[in-house]
């Protein structure tokens, strides 16, 4: 197949996938979304002729944008744009969980200080504050106290983006010093990791401490709901155990789209690019048919 991969960086996932697709012989073209320019008809990228496009670009913006002009040429691309539109902002990521019914930690947005604080006090302490859009743990603040809460806001109001401007306020999850990490595709998982740490961020990032974890039927049960959510694709759900570990019961706290696998092709058994690559040849495949079907008909 020809396959797209959509890039500003190659980082050792886009590695580990490109070497899977070139052992297995696929053409790749590689795009550079720095370089290319995106019209209302066409686009400098060489998309014409691919099977399938891999969105792998860091930047949410890019990511959201390059996605949604590349499907307009009627080029297949993962994840979706209505995917990472969804996944992208964690207002819209909690509100498809929750309309799914999947577990999800409480939260409310407000969009000025004295709604905010309004909320926090409502939670009580701790809670957190999180940025709508972000990842990496990055500007997510667990509030202490009423004091600390008074500061965060008129921090963030003072100091903040328009995205700070939106304030999405969640209870804080009691979780065993860890959570999980499912890679999925289309609701299937792939691999799970823990992400174990002693603070309270334990995203691999902010230097978790990884190990496989086994999915037992409710996780999997939950991956394949939270993917169906916003929409499937190539997802990082990420669930917090309740009621201590390996209790078997879960809240799904979000959902990632454009997902990085080197963490967990290390911490597992499993050979994670070579899942991804089958995942891509099948959604390829399946693709071709249904153009050919359409024409048929
Ligand atoms: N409501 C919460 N209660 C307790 N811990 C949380 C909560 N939300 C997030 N965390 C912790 O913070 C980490 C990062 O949160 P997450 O919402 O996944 O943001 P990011 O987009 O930065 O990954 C999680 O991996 C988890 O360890
Ligand atoms: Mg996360």
């Amino acid at each position: 197949m020809r396959v797209g991969v959509l890039y500003s960086r190659i980082r050792k996932d886009e590695k580990l996938l490109l070497n899977e697709l070139r052992e297995r012989d696929h053409e790749v073209e590689k795009i550079d979304v720095r370089k290319e320019r995106f019209g209302l008809e066409s686009t400098t990228a060489a998309v014409d002729d691919l099977d399938i496009v891999v969105d792998r670009c860091l930047s949410t913006s890019r990511s959201l944008y390059a996605t949604r002009f590349i499907d307009s040429y009627g080029v297949p691309v993962v994840n979706s744009p209505e995917t990472g539109d969804v996944c992208a902002d964690k207002a819209k990521n909690s509100l498809a969980l929750a309309e799914a019914d999947v577990p999800t930690p409480a939260t409310e947005v407000a969009f000025t200080t004295e709604a905010a604080l309004e909320a926090i006090e409502e939670f009580g302490y701790p809670c957190v504050l999180k940025p709508v859009t972000g990842s990496w743990g990055r500007l997510m603040a667990k509030i202490d106290s009423r004091n600390a809460a008074e500061a965060i806001l008129e921090h963030k109001e003072t100091l903040g983006h328009y995205e700070h401007k939106v304030f999405y306020v969640q209870e804080f999850v009691d979780k065993p010093g860890r959570d999980i990490r499912v890679l999925a595709v289309d609701g299937e998982p792939i691999a799970a990791m823990t992400r174990s740490s002693d603070h309270w961020l334990t995203n691999a990032a902010k230097g978790g401490e990884t190990a496989s974890f086994d999915l037992d039927e409710r996780a999997i049960e939950l991956v394949e709901k939270a993917s169906d959510a916003v929409g499937g694709g190539m997802l990082g759900v990420d669930l917090m155990e309740v009621g201590g570990e390996d209790s078997g019961e879960y809240t799904v706290h979000e959902v990632n789209h454009t997902v990085e696998f080197k963490a967990l092709d290390s911490a597992t058994e499993v050979d994670v690019p070579a899942k991804v690559v089958d995942w891509l040849e099948a959604k390829a495949a399946a693709l071709a048919d249904g153009a050919v079907s359409e024409v048929d008909a």
